[in-house]
């Protein structure tokens, strides 16, 4: 220490400096670095706090990022026969006739005058199906259909599209009987018909189930397939089977899955081996003792 210090003291005259401060500046750049080195002392003793995030993580929930879809069962749409375009059956336009007093007479009103109560105040009104002028579409089949698969974007008429051809083409002889001036339907419509929309094909619509509920489906069906396999783990519990079996729920998952466990038995340990849990040893062992191993598998476990 103390050589260091007179180490010091002979480097620098500080009598010199005390009397000419001016000789400071040929050691500024050692205060600039002493400086610079306790500034970023303090700044690393701080740095957990500079770069932690003021704001907390708001994580979405994701099942509410989409709409998850609805049960719903799968069901057969029925296309229409190419003649009951031209003349529809009275069984459809009954039930035309159900979903119009349903569905449309409460803004196109009962008689189709467009003086339904829900239609009162909207903007375009209601289109008044006894009047054949001003229409926006159009009265035609195919204008008609197509306002009903799609409806009228930005007015209160909105889509049907879920109802089926048959349903959507009678509706097209009911609103024209309001006028009792129904277009005729040409062969070059019917065509124009099925090329765009489809309308004499059968269509399958498959089943859905919510994602939410078919994870709960699957996670219990899931829980049943663990439930057995621990039920089979613990059955497995034989001083005989242990030499074999190196790791009991591999085995168990494996019986669980084999088909024809029975008649197959050893081609299916040795074509799975190592992954259904017995041990190599099984693999070397004696005929014999294959048999064996199986009777006493087969002893504790109702195989079936
Ligand atoms: C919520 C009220 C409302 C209901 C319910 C409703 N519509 Fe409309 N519909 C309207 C309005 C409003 C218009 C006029 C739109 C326009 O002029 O742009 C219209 C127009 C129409 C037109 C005329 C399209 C054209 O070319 O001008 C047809 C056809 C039609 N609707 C059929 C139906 C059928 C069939 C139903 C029942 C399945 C139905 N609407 C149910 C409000 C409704």
């Amino acid at each position: 220490m103390r050589k260091l210090l007179d180490f010091i003291y002979d480097e620098i005259n500080f009598k010199e400096i005390l009397r000419n401060p001016k000789r400071w500046v040929g050691y500024s750049f050692i205060i600039i670095f002493l400086a610079i080195f306790v500034v970023s002392l303090s700044f690393l003793d701080q740095i957990d706090k500079l770069y932690r995030n003021a704001t907390p993580y708001d994580e979405p929930d994701p099942q509410k990022l989409f709409k998850d879809v609805e049960l719903s069962l799968g069901k057969k749409i029925e296309g229409v026969k190419i003649e009951e375009i031209k003349s529809p059956t009275n069984e459809m336009l009954a039930r035309a006739r159900e979903i119009y007093t349903t569905t449309c007479a409460s803004c196109h009103g009962p008689n189709g005058n467009g003086d339904g109560i829900a239609g009162k105040g909207l903007n375009p009104p209601p289109r008044d199906f006894a009047s054949i002028t001003g229409w926006k579409i159009g009265r035609g089949i195919v204008q008609i259909y197509k306002t009903l698969q799609e409806g009228i974007p930005g007015t209160a008429m909105v889509s049907y599209d879920y109802l089926s051809p048959k349903e959507k083409i009678a509706l097209f002889y009911v609103i024209n009987g309001f006028s009792n001036d129904v277009p005729e339907v040409t062969a070059k419509d019917i065509q124009e018909l099925d090329e765009t929309y489809k309308v004499t094909q059968n269509l399958d619509v498959p089943p859905t189930i919510p994602i939410a509920k078919a994870i709960s489906k699957i996670s219990n069906e899931n829980k049943n397939y663990l439930d057995k396999i621990q039920k089979i783990s613990l059955a497995l519990n034989d001083e005989y089977l242990d030499k074999y079996i190196s790791d009991k729920r591999s085995f168990a998952n494996f019986i669980l899955r084999a088909s024809n466990f029975q008649q197959n038995y050893l081609d299916l340990l040795l074509e799975s081996f190592p992954l259904n849990g017995v041990s190599p040893k099984f693999i070397k062992a004696s005929k014999q003792e294959k048999e064996k191993f199986f009777d006493r598998l087969t002893s504790l476990i109702k195989m079936d």
